[in-house]
């Protein structure tokens, strides 16, 4: 087992005192800005570095990874791991980690919110308080669709996938998912679902996995909501969508790109709620995630497994 002082590279100051330990044991550069490091500046930031700790904004392809020839350990800080050339690290044997588990409840409880908010469309009403605009109590004001006793569809039913569906359970909810253990078809899950709720990872194959075909096939009343990655949705086609009254609304915390350009129509489109990428944020869960990507980082530069791998290295 190996203890010599490696360096390290961490792309930005993360809650909590995790970060401590690894400065315990090892030389620690830590991003200072608010925004990511620049390409460049990560490629120069981690070209003598042993230890990585990227962040979900940091694009770790084969070109960094192959210009950082004494990388051994790239810890995420995050559970998915799609801003990363996985098999550019399995060619170098370089361990990769993620942050699983501890942000379920987090992602959950934001995936409810969203989808509570969007059917009860509460940004609306909030924003008309704020306008100064609540004249009388209307009855035809703010009407939207009801929670209790709807129908669910989760497609990824994986941890985030689960915990949605056991919130939607205190709900009356009917629960419908894709994939193995009792899932249905996704075409049959679309055309069925009151709600759609995202919690696939982001690969080549769910890619634009929600396309016009899928909001074609959704209820005129149905409500999508996307807390996994953006670029699971076909954009384009949820905002012609949402302007033909294909679905009834949508609420985005991941868009495709992140953060939107300020002339996005995303942020201008009919029945949609964006928030800005924060599933996982609560004190707890963020502080938390900077554990396992420490401990991540720490075993493999000792030499020892990863506690938390997406592959072994
Ligand atoms: C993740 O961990 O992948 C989330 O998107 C951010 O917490």
């Amino acid at each position: 087992m190996r203890r010599a002082v490696a360096r390290c590279f961490v792309t930005r100051d993360l809650p909590g005192p995790a970060l401590d330990r690894l400065r315990e044991r090892h030389e620690v550069d830590v991003w200072p800005e608010r925004l990511p490091p620049p390409y460049e500046e990560l490629r120069a930031g981690i070209a003598e570095a042993e230890g990585l700790l990227s962040l979900l904004t940091d694009r770790v392809d084969a070109a960094l990874i192959n210009g950082s020839p004494r990388l051994r350990a790239i810890a995420n800080y995050a559970v998915g791991y799609d801003n990363i050339d996985l098999d550019a690290a399995r060619a170098r044997d370089i361990a990769v980690g993620n942050t699983p588990d501890v942000l379920t409840d987090a992602t959950a409880d934001l995936t409810f919110t969203l989808l509570l908010a969007a059917a009860r469309r509460l940004p609306d009403a909030l924003l008309s308080v704020q306008a100064n605009d609540w004249v009388t109590w209307e009855p035809k004001g703010f009407l939207g669709h009801d929670v209790h006793g709807a129908t669910l569809g989760i497609i990824g039913m994986g941890r985030i996938g689960r915990g949605v569906a056991r919130r939607a359970e205190g709900f009356d909810m009917t629960v419908l998912h894709t994939g193995p253990d009792g899932g249905v078809p996704l075409l049959r899950l679309l055309k069925r679902s009151d709600f759609v709720s995202l919690h696939c990872p982001l690969t080549p194959a769910t890619h634009h996995l929600i396309n016009a075909a899928a909001f074609e096939a959704m209820q005129p009343s149905a409500i999508l909501i996307n807390t996994a990655r953006g670029p699971i949705v076909d954009q384009a086609a949820l905002i012609e969508a949402l302007r033909q009254g294909e679905i009834a609304g949508a609420a985005l915390d991941v868009t495709d790109p992140e953060p939107p350009p300020a002339d996005d129509p995303v942020l201008s489109a009919p029945n949609l709620i964006v928030a800005p990428h924060i599933g996982s944020a609560t004190h707890t869960a963020r502080e938390a995630m900077a554990t396992l990507a420490v401990d991540n980082l720490l075993a493999a530069l000792d030499g020892r497994p990863m506690p938390h791998p997406v592959h072994p290295g």
